[in-house]
C-alpha cells in the first residue's frame, strides 16, 4: 500500500502535458520532476508553462503528440531553432491551436513532413517563422491570422500565388518569402506599418503596384530574381533591391 501511494504521488507530480512531450521528444537535459526548471521551459507564477524553446537542446524524438498544446493553456512562445545541426523531421499535432494561446511560433532548419495548415487557426499569432524547413506546399489562407506582424517562410519550396488574404492583414510589418517557387503577381498589401517585403528569388511576374511604395514605414523591398516589372519609384527608396 505504501509503495502504491508513493508511486501515485510521484506520478501526479510528474504527469501532464510536459511529461508527454518529454516522452516523445526525449530531450537530453529534461527529466527531473519539475518541468518549470527544465532548460528552455519558462513558467508563470502559477507554474503554467508560457514558453518552450528547444533551441540549443539535443533531443532524439521529433513528433509532438496530440493533447500537449491543448493542455498548455498559457503557452505563448514555441521555438525550435536547429543550431546544433540535428537531423530531425518534425511532425506537429493537429491540435496546435486548440488552446489558442500562441503568440510566437518558430521552427528553423528542422524538416517539416508537411505544412502545418492548422497554424492558420492560431488567431493570436503575431510571429510565425518556418524557415529552412524543406516545405513543399502552396501558401495557406491567412484570413484568420489577423494579428500577424512577422511572417518568415523563406528558404522552402512554396509554390503557387501569394494569396490576396495575406496582403489584407493590417498589422503586417515583416514579410520574408524569399527563396521559394512562388508564381503570379504580388497582392495589394494594405498594412500601413509594412517595413520589409522580401520576395527575392521566386518565379513572380507582373508589375509591382506603385501604391506599395507610398507606405510611410517601408524600409526594405527585395524583388530580385523574379520576372517582376518594378516601377521607377523603387529607385527612390534606398533599400529597394532590384536589378534593372
Ligand atoms: C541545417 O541543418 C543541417 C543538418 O541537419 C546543416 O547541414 C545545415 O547547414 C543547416 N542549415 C542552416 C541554414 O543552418
Ligand atoms: C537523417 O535522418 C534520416 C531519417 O532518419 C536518415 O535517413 C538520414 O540518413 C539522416 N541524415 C544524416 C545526415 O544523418
Ligand atoms: C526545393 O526543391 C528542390 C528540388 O526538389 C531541392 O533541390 C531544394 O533543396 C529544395 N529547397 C529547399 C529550400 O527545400
Ligand atoms: C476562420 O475561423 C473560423 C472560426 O473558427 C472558421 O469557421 C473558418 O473556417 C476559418 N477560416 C479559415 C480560412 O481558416
Amino acid at each position: 500500500m505504501a509503495v502504491f501511494m508513493i508511486f501515485l504521488k510521484a506520478h501526479l507530480i510528474f504527469a501532464g502535458p510536459m511529461e508527454d512531450l518529454q516522452n516523445s521528444l526525449q530531450v537530453d537535459s529534461w527529466g527531473n520532476p519539475y518541468p518549470c526548471s527544465w532548460p528552455g521551459v519558462y513558467c508563470d507564477w502559477d507554474d503554467e508553462v508560457t514558453s518552450i524553446a528547444l533551441s540549443g537542446l539535443t533531443f532524439s524524438g521529433s513528433i509532438i503528440p496530440e493533447n500537449i498544446f491543448i493542455n498548455l493553456i498559457k503557452l505563448e512562445y514555441f521555438s525550435a531553432v536547429n543550431t546544433l545541426n540535428l537531423n530531425n523531421t518534425f511532425t506537429l499535432p493537429k491540435d496546435l491551436c486548440s488552446a489558442n494561446s500562441l503568440i510566437h511560433f518558430e521552427i528553423f532548419n528542422f524538416t517539416l513532413d508537411t505544412f502545418p495548415f492548422q497554424l492558420t487557426q492560431c488567431s493570436k499569432l503575431q510571429v510565425l517563422h518556418l524557415t529552412f524547413c524543406s516545405i513543399v506546399s502552396t501558401l495557406p489562407d491567412f484570413t484568420n491570422l489577423s494579428n500577424l506582424k512577422i511572417l518568415e517562410l523563406n528558404h522552402n519550396n512554396f509554390t503557387g500565388v501569394i494569396p490576396a488574404n495575406l496582403g489584407s492583414l493590417q498589422y503586417l510589418e515583416v514579410v520574408h518569402l524569399f527563396n521559394n517557387k512562388l508564381t503570379g503577381n504580388l497582392p495589394t498589401f494594405v498594412s500601413k506599418v509594412l517595413e520589409v517585403l522580401d520576395v527575392r528569388e521566386n518565379l513572380l511576374d507582373g508589375t509591382v503596384n506603385d501604391d506599395l511604395f507610398s507606405k510611410a514605414s517601408g524600409l526594405y523591398f527585395g524583388f530580385d530574381g523574379n520576372l517582376l516589372t518594378v516601377p521607377d519609384l523603387c529607385k527612390e527608396i534606398p533599400f529597394c533591391v532590384y536589378v534593372k
